[in-house]
Parts: structure tokens; sequence; C-alpha cells
């Protein structure tokens, strides 16, 4: 299987199952490679909250691909009005499989509200992912702080953390570096970074403080990670 990083908090992954889209915000994203109209064969979308950085092209490409859209209910309701109808709304906890794998909405310290002409919306709580295709585990940390909550990932076979270090909106690289010590997955990778003036910081400043016993990788924007499936 592949992951394809999209800039900020945008992930392809793309399976034997399946291709899913991670928080795909291309529009007024001055980093993303890709647009909306790029994408048809989608099979779900993973949506970690409100944000427009997050909730994106949602409504564009679930509306052409047909996608399934995988989220917490407040956002759900949300994006009904907007037109969408095939929905995976779940909870904190909650596992739903497909046939490209399984993901399982775990949680994250983050607000969410949904920017609206109406103004800001309930957009229910913030989550990540824990994602499992091809016998690959990777887990999408979403908009999160420091929280206590990643040491309940530990020993969960995490191969690929996906860890926000811009700061101001979500962990630094130091607290992001302190995430993966306590996560101990096999490869972290850092996202929501450099998008925006006030989330510019060096990656590097994170792989260098991550334990030795993980392998960090700094993933370009655009750029195809390859793994074996199993
Ligand atoms: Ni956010
Ligand atoms: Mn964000």
């Amino acid at each position: 299987m592949q992951i394809r990083y999209l800039s900020h908090a945008s992930f392809q992954l793309t399976g034997k199952g399946g291709t899913v889209l991670i928080d795909p915000f291309f529009s007024g994203n001055a980093m993303a490679p890709v647009t909306a109209q790029d994408f048809d064969g989608v099979s779900a979308i993973l949506i970690t909250h409100g944000h427009h950085d997050h909730i994106g092209d949602t409504v564009e490409i679930a509306k052409r691909s047909g996608a399934v859209v995988v989220c917490i209910p407040e956002i759900a309701t949300w994006l009904r009005r907007q037109g969408l109808e095939n929905f995976c709304a779940m909870n904190l906890g909650g596992t739903a499989t497909f046939p490209w794998g399984s993901a399982k909405m775990v949680p994250a310290l983050h607000s969410s509200g949904v920017s609206s002409p109406e103004g800001v919306l309930e957009g229910g709580v913030c989550c990540g992912y824990l994602i499992k295709m091809d016998g690959l585990t990777v887990y999408h940390a979403g908009d999160t702080a420091l929280t206590m909550e990643f040491t309940l990932l530990q020993g969960q076979g995490i191969d690929v953390a996906l860890l926000p270090i811009g700061g101001h909106y979500t962990m630094d690289p130091t607290d992001a570096a302190r995430a993966a010590a306590m996560i101990g997955p096999r490869i972290a990778v850092p996202m929501h970074y450099n998008t925006f003036p006030v989330v510019q910081v060096d990656p590097q400043d994170f792989a260098r403080q991550v334990p030795p016993e993980i392998a960090v990788e700094i993933w370009s924007v655009g750029q195809v990670r390859e793994f074996p499936s199993d």
C-alpha cells in the first residue's frame, strides 16, 4: 500500500481494497499539490474535526466520488445540510470496518466549531484515527495538544504516527516529540506545519527530539511512501 502526503493534515492512503483521504484541504491551501477535481475513485473520507483546514474539500470530493464520510455525528449533521448522504457517523471509541480496512475514532484535545455563513456551529469533539489497511497500522492524530491519551496508544502496534508539529493550534516540535515517545510508533511523520505563517517550524527540530528507537521520516509535500503489503 502507499501513503501520499498532500500537505497540512491531508493524506491519501491507497491499498488493495480502496483509497482513503484524511482531512482533504486543498482549496485555499497554497501548499496543496492537488485539487478536489483530481479525485474520483475515493472510497472514504475521514474527518478529524470541524475546522475549515480539515473539512476542506470534503463536500466536493464526496459528491463527485460517492465516498463514505467518516466523522463525528455533529459534523455529519452539518455536511448533510451541504447535500451529502453517505456517512459513517460514529463517536470516540468506535471502530468501523470497510472493504479497504478499518478506522477507529480516538480522542484528540482541540476545539471543533464549524465556520458557516450563520456563524460558528457545534462541531462535536475532535478526534484522531487508528487506521488498519493491508497489514499496516497508521495513527493520524488530527489537531491535538499533548495529552495523556497518547499513553493509551502505546502497545497498539502503530507502524506510522502522523503528528502535528506546527504549534499555535496544536503541539509544537517539542511536545510532538514527547507524544512520539509516549506512543512508541515504528515511524513518526510530522504534519500540520509550514502551511501558514503561524505554523512555521523546522521539522528537524522535531526529529532531533524524538527518541532514537523511533524512525522519523520528514515527507515532502506530494511525496508517496510505499509500504510492503501483507
Ligand atoms: Ni483545528
Ligand atoms: Mn488545523
